[in-house]
């Protein structure tokens, strides 16, 4: 059997990082070296500040970096040596031409391909880890069948990475299943069998499951479009609640209990964001119109136009709670991340939540502990979001404390569930605040709380359930304030609107 003892992965992101670097630490008898055209990532990797936050993954790097696992810019060197090589590069939406909006811009993976058989010698299997369209393998075949040499043979197989951000060690650490997708002919499946062997230092042998090429690419797709459509379902049934009297946190609780159901991922929130969930979707949408399957087509889509009707739902009700205008009002907006635990923000609900307000010119004060200024800025300035990136700077300030955004604002809006957010000192907030004060949880995070914060005097908006009662509002006083504390004492009936 084909024995693999060195790994090289294309592309230092999201993927390819963690990736390689749980791999090395679970086969020390492995060479992992990652690389990528970015220097800059490539020394943040080679440095004590890692250029992605992971909880775990910062430890595990340490433990392997400069023994079996090294990131390097010289990515020909890499390739030639390595048994094994990754494509894990970045595979964004299309912005221009045909497809532009759905399709996925293959471009990065092509140049990969190139390179991989311009600099290749012998036997090498090559494994597409970045989320692809389907047949994708089948055009990284193409581009070797047609600049292949003497001696040189490439074996193509289809490798995807299920894990999800902030918790991508754990999730690589211990997989639901690994699959990996190849040619059911004796070489498609002799480098099958290699890259299994990899898995198996630390992958229970029953997880591992093989599939053809064009079935493991697929599964990618359709597993991020089953997860992004049980958001969406539930945002869905969140409208409903709203407009109820019914609370989405009991109704997901009661669906969710059906085993045929389950629990997990019916959490309703502003819409799902991340890199995968929109473009996946989106690439299954095109997949399916230029397979003239209209009407599949237009069933993912709709999944799509659910999260961009929760995020508008959302803004729109901000604005309405704040007397129809919040122009010159100042907002503070807590939670850039596109989820808790991770510092990335690719199609964050936030970016959008902020472009609906700055439209309405609202001054934002945004709170993020794991994005940086730049990033918010720049996610801000993109031409999609506003057509003047100087409105920008005029209206939006990143805040490096809370309780600063929180300063005179008319509104504090949570728009990541970080669990920090529950720990604020939500009286110090209030009294800093212009009254009376709203919040608007858009992650349902602070739901244990409602109680205390109406007694300190907050009016509480929240995502999935019908507009909270209102206490009239009395200026705050801290007697005020201890006697309505419920542990202190029992509250009275409240009134609802
Ligand atoms: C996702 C898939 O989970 C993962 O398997 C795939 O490899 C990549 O895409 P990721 O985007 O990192 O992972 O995060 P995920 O936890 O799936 O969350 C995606 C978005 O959905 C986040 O914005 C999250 O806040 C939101 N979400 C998730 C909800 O709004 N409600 C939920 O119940 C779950
Ligand atoms: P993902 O979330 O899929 O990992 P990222 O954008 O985080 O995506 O990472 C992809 C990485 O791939 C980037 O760091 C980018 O510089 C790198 N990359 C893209 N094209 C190439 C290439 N041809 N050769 C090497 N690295 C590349």
């Amino acid at each position: 059997m084909f024995q693999i003892k060195k790994i090289c992965c294309i592309g230092a992101g999201y993927v390819g990082g963690p990736t390689c670097s749980v791999i090395a630490s679970k086969c020390p008898d492995i060479k992992v070296t990652v690389v990528d055209v970015n220097e800059a990532r490539i020394n943040a990797w080679n440095s004590d500040t890692l250029p992605i936050y992971e909880p775990g993954l910062k430890e595990i790097v340490l433990s392997c970096r400069g023994k079996n696992l090294f990131f390097s810019t010289d990515i020909d060197t890499a390739i030639k040596e390595a048994d094994l090589v990754f494509i894990s590069v970045n595979t964004p939406t299309k912005t221009y031409g045909m497809g532009k909006g759905r399709a996925a811009d293959l471009k990065f993976i092509e140049a990969c391909a190139r390179r991989i058989v311009e600099v290749s010698e012998g036997y090498k299997i090559v494994t597409e880890k970045s989320t692809v369209p389907v047949r994708a393998a089948e055009s990284i075949r193409r581009i070797f069948d047609a600049n292949t040499k003497p001696k040189l043979n490439l074996q193509v197989l289809s490798n995807p990475e299920f894990l999800a951000e902030g918790t991508a060690v754990k999730d690589l650490q211990e997989p639901d299943r690994v699959l990996i997708g190849g040619d059911e002919g004796p070489e498609g499946q002799r480098a099958i069998a290699a890259l299994r062997e990899v898995y198996e230092h630390w992958v229970d042998k029953s997880r591992i499951i093989t599939t053809n090429t064009w079935s493991s690419e697929l599964s990618k797709l359709a597993a991020n479009a089953f997860l992004a459509q049980r958001i969406s379902s539930i945002n869905s049934i969140s409208a409903l609640c709203e407009a109820t009297g019914a609370d989405v946190e009991e109704v997901a609780k009661a669906i969710g209990m059906d085993q045929r159901i389950g629990s997990k991922f019916l959490k309703a929130s502003v819409g799902f964001g991340g890199s995968c969930f929109q473009k996946d979707v989106l690439n299954l949408v095109y997949l399916c119109e230029a397979l003239n399957l209209t009407e599949v087509a237009k069933y993912w889509q709709q999944v799509i136009d659910m999260n961009e009707y929760q995020r508008r739902r959302f803004a729109c009700r901000i604005i309405d709670c704040l007397f129809n205008t919040v122009s010159g009002k100042k907002i503070a907006l807590l939670g850039f991340a596109f989820k808790k635990d991770t510092g990335d923000t690719r199609e964050s609900s936030s970016i959008y939540i902020s472009k609906y307000l700055m439209d309405e010119g609202a001054e934002l004060h945004i709170y993020d502990p794991k994005v940086s200024k730049e990033q918010i800025m720049l996610d801000l300035s993109q031409p999609s979001i506003t057509e003047r990136p100087e409105k920008v700077s005029e209206l939006v300030t990143v805040s490096s404390d809370p309780y600063e955004a929180c300063t005179n604002a008319h509104a504090l809006v949570i728009c990541t569930e970080w669990d920090m957010f529950k720990k604020l000192d939500y009286l110090k907030i209030y009294q800093k605040m212009q009254k009376p004060a709203f919040i608007f949880d858009g992650r349902r995070v602070l739901d244990d709380l409602h109680m205390q914060l109406q007694n300190i005097g907050f009016q509480i908006e929240t995502i999935g359930k019908k507009v909270t009662t209102r206490i009239p509002f009395t200026p705050f006083t801290p007697t005020t304030f201890l006697l309505k504390d419920p542990l202190l004492r029992k509250p009275k009936a409240q009134k609802k609107d």
